[in-house]
């Protein structure tokens, strides 16, 4: 277990907030506090855990044209220009972190771009899981059942990203709103691992 280096962290929050509104940066810093207290639950660096809840949203405030732009140099999969800023914050936003706050620990990256879809059970990291977990159950999360969730997760981490998988999904279905393929399929493979259980 790798303890959070404070000094790091702090450099890191300077350049995270001049990137974000107060509000945004206020959530980027108690998912980073959510996701150190699951790293210790779960047995993770917690410095690793500390990074990926600071800078999980670094890019959710930059324009459309920004996001294309970055999907054509990166030469990303084409088909992400049919969606939009809550896909394209993690998935095309992990690439923001790399080239301009220079983080290269690729389990990070993983994780930032999975946590606004989620993933199939075996491809999601502890670390990935922690972010997912941390950033719907931050401190300033209130909605109906936000306390099951979070007891949920305490018991298993596991339980808690299924949790919160079928809730967004059921949500986004119930809402009439497409649902990003990546997402769908990550729902199927955790059922079916549960199941199975
Ligand atoms: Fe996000
Ligand atoms: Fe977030």
């Amino acid at each position: 277990m790798v303890a959070v280096d404070e000094k790091y962290i702090e450099e890191l929050a300077h350049k995270v907030s001049e990137k974000l509104s107060d509000h945004r940066f206020e959530h980027c810093l108690r998912v980073k506090d959510y996701a150190i207290k699951l790293a210790k639950q779960n047995n993770l660096d917690e410095n690793q855990a500390a990074i990926a809840g600071l800078v999980h949203d670094y890019a959710k405030e930059r324009s459309a044209s920004d996001f294309i732009q970055k999907i054509d140099e990166k030469g990303l999969d084409p088909d992400l220009k049919n969606w939009g800023n809550p896909i394209w914050h993690g998935v095309v936003g992990a690439y923001f972190v790399q080239d301009e706050l220079g983080i290269n620990d690729p389990e990070i990256l993983e994780a930032i771009k999975e946590h606004t879809t989620g993933d199939k059970y075996g491809k999601m990291s502890v670390l990935s899981k922690v972010l997912f977990m941390a950033d719907y159950l931050e401190m300033g999360r209130n909605f109906p059942g936000v306390e099951r969730a979070r007891t949920l997760t305490d018991e298993s981490l596991d339980a808690g990203v299924f949790y919160q998988l079928s809730s967004t999904l059921s949500y986004l279905a119930g809402q009439g709103n497409p649902i990003y393929p990546k997402t769908f399929t990550a729902y199927n493979d955790w059922a079916q691992y549960l199941a199975k259980k």
